[in-house]
């Protein structure tokens, strides 16, 4: 399968490109279910604020990877897709990748707006960030953002994943291996 994407030269992210990937997902995956953690525990919880803590550091956390990747992505074309991937296939897996990226920054900017213009602390593990001037009503409107926003990223990432699936079960084509190393690939 994998000779078909041009092992090793053209068809798979470089390593930097693939660590930034799984740092990523490994992130938000930290980062959301802290989320619902204190959605569902309640303001007056004794632990809140460590759950709040660490839910916005790795949010800021996961703004600063994104950033890194679209840096990368700005200086590096990602590796060609195999010429028999059908153009719904490319448009899809195009769109579902901008509409990642975009949501991934309104995420964290909008609960740093949220927090910060309400007079909340941010800080990123204990570093404290520069704060918004206090103002009710932006924090407001941030704040039904975010709340809204994570259907949004729940809509997405479940797109991400079913394309994948669709790769690896269907088409059998190699995709997964792109973002995997050659370590992995070679099993
Ligand atoms: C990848 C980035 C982020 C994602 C996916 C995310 C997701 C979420 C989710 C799922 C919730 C629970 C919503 C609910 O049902 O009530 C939440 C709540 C919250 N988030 Fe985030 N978040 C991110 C980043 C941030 C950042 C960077 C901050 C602040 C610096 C932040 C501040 C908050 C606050 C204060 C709440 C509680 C809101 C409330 O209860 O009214 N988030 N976030
Ligand atoms: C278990 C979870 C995940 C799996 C199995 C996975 C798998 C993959 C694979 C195989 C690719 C390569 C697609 C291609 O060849 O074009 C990819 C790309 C991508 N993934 Fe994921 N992913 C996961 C989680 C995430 C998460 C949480 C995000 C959130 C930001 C994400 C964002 C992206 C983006 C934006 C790309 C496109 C990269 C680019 O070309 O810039 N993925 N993913």
């Amino acid at each position: 399968m994998l000779q078909k994407i041009g092992r090793g030269v053209t068809g798979r992210y470089n390593a930097s490109a693939q660590l930034l990937h799984w740092l990523t997902a490994l992130v938000i995956f930290t980062t959301i279910p802290l989320g619902w953690i204190i959605a569902h525990m309640g303001r007056e919880a004794p632990n809140h604020h460590v759950f709040i803590f660490f839910h916005k550091s790795f949010g800021m956390l996961a703004l600063a990877l994104i950033i890194a990747r679209l840096v990368w992505r700005g200086m590096r074309k990602p590796p060609p897709l195999p010429d028999w991937t059908a153009k719904w296939e490319i448009g899809l897996a195009h769109a579902t990748h901008v509409f990642l990226y975009l949501i991934f920054i309104v995420m964290p900017v909008t609960g740093y707006i949220a927090s910060s213009a309400s007079g909340h602390a941010v800080s990123f593990f204990g570093l404290p960030l520069p704060l918004l001037p206090e103002d009710k009503s932006l924090a407001k409107t941030a704040n039904d953002i975010h709340l809204a926003g994570q259907y949004l990223v729940y809509f997405f990432l479940f797109a991400h994943l079913v394309g994948i699936v669709w790769h690896v079960a269907f088409r059998k084509d190699g995709y997964l291996a792109r973002m995997l190393p050659d370590q992995i690939n070679a099993q």
